[in-house]
């Protein structure tokens, strides 16, 4: 991917943003973004929260007529005159996929370009932190309204992701820091019926029914995803108001759930993330640029339903951490096939080395186990591989979901890959019908998307769907 943009560019493209926005709004009845009882924070006492609220309700009611520039001085308006600038060093120091800090090695300084041909936040390595949103059309949403709502969500996370506020952001200051942000798009069932039904890969529907699935509606299905990863949890906190805030005229959440790995710079860089299980999860991923380009994006035995697109699977899976404490570590460390401390299989010594299924112990048994989530989740069909991109999550014991222990605690799965009934779908039946780890896992919420194409700088995600 190339470089991030000079920062003037996008200012321009605020205009067209704050357009959609002003105009679309009330033709719904709901409150324009960032305005009215939803939204209390937005005028508070003091001085200057005076001088926003005179400014806001420029913004709230003067409407389309208000004209575009003044929507698009709007950030500037809010932070009292000029908007924040990020700090442009990492842009200028050649921003990669990767993201780079400035020359300061100021992590929050790190771009990855939002424009480009494929959607940042897959091949990215994974920041610190996740925060995935599934929101669904409202009732009646118009064809036009959801390029419109594509349009400005698209805009306010070209804007958030290089260090600027998003359309009429009250919190401008936090956007200051953009922390490797990406905010990537996925497309439901129902999105893309209304955008374009004769577009929908056959296998854009929910997964078949699992043995092992325990599925709450809280966190199953959806119309349009938002992943939002950032290696700042703060900048991924404005990143996620500000565009629910910008949504809620158009859709409302259905679920949100929050992930994180090591805090950035904790290790080494590239180095594999661990999960709550303390295991190096995500060492059998394909690594080589040709193996991701065909496994995440097709190749000429798969085809991805749109050159550039793929598919995201995301389901929730409780882990017990209760239970597994009782198993000694040669249990947990044979439950996979891999040891604990490198990740190497049982049967070798460095993370990457192959397993061989082969091997037997002296008493003539596989040394990695027939049932073993490894031997189980590998399949020596080349077209069923996936790209593993998941979170952890460990929220408070007790709550809801909770095993009644002391832990409430599991793995948001993400995978990523171009065909979904080709790739995924027999692994996951594999490891239903047989996978030791199920004994401690539980999948609690599922949902597939579309994921389509990049947006071409001035454009918006999923724009073709609709030319
Ligand atoms: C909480 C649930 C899960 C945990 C804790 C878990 C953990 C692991 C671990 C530790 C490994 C070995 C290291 C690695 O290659 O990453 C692994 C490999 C793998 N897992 Fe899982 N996993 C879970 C769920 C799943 C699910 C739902 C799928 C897909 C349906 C899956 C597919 C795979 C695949 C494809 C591999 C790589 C196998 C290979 O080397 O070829 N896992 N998993």
């Amino acid at each position: 991917m190339s470089a991030d943009r000079a920062p003037d560019a996008g200012e321009g493209r605020r205009g067209e943003h704050a357009a959609g926005n002003a105009a679309g709004s009330p033709a719904t009845g709901g409150s324009p973004a960032g305005s009215g009882p939803g939204n209390p924070g937005a005028e508070t006492s003091g001085p200057d929260s005076a001088r926003r609220g005179v400014k806001r309700r420029h913004l709230l009611f003067g409407g389309a007529a208000a004209g575009l520039g003044a929507l698009a001085a709007a950030g500037a308006a809010l932070s009292g005159g000029s908007a924040p600038a990020p700090d442009t060093g990492a842009e200028t120091a050649g921003a990669s996929a990767a993201g780079t800090a400035d020359r300061a090695g100021i992590t929050g300084a790190a771009v990855v370009p939002f424009y480009g041909p494929r959607q940042a936040g897959i091949e990215t390595p994974a920041q610190a932190h996740a925060v995935f949103l599934a929101l669904d059309l409202k009732p009646g949403l118009t064809r036009q309204r959801l390029a419109a709502l594509l349009r400005l969500l698209s805009d306010d996370a070209a804007a958030l992701t290089r260090g600027r506020p998003a359309l009429a952001d009250t919190e401008p200051e936090l956007a200051v820091h953009p922390a490797r942000l990406t905010v990537t798009f996925g497309f439901g069932p129902e999105l893309l019926a209304l955008a374009a039904p004769g577009l929908a890969p056959a296998w854009l529907r929910p997964l078949p029914a699992f043995g092992i699935d325990r599925l709450s509606p809280d966190y199953t299905g959806g119309d349009l995803l938002l992943q939002l990863c950032a290696d700042d949890p703060l900048t991924l906190a404005h990143a996620r108001r500000m565009l629910l805030k910008d949504s809620r005229a158009f859709t409302t959440l259905r679920w949100a759930q929050s992930g994180f790995l090591n805090a950035a710079g904790s290790g080494p860089a590239g180095a594999t993330p661990r999960n709550l299980f303390g295991q190096l999860d995500g060492t059998g991923n394909p690594r080589k640029a040709e193996e991701l380009d065909r496994v995440v994006w097709g190749g000429p035995d798969i085809r991805p339903w749109l050159e550039n697109g793929t598919s995201v699977v995301i389901r929730r899976i409780a882990m017990n951490l209760d239970t597994w404490d009782e198993l000694d570590r040669r249990g947990r460390e044979e439950s996979v096939g891999r040891t604990l401390d490198t990740g190497a299989p049982l049967t070798g010594t460095a993370e990457h080395d192959e397993p061989d299924f082969g091997a037997r112990n002296s008493l003539g048994f596989p040394v990695i186990a027939e049932s073993s989530h490894l031997r189980r989740a590998r399949s020596d069909d080349e077209q069923q591989r996936i790209f593993r991109r998941s979170y952890n999550y460990d929220d408070a014991p007790g709550a809801a979901g909770s095993s009644g222990g002391i832990s409430n605690s599991g793995q948001i799965f993400v995978s990523y890959q171009a065909d979904v009934d080709r790739q995924f779908v027999p692994i996951q039946q594999r490891l239903d019908q047989l996978d030791i780890l199920n004994e401690w896992t539980v999948p609690v919420g599922s949902a597939v998307f579309a994921v389509p194409p990049g947006a071409p700088e001035g454009g918006f995600v999923g724009e073709q769907l609709f030319s």
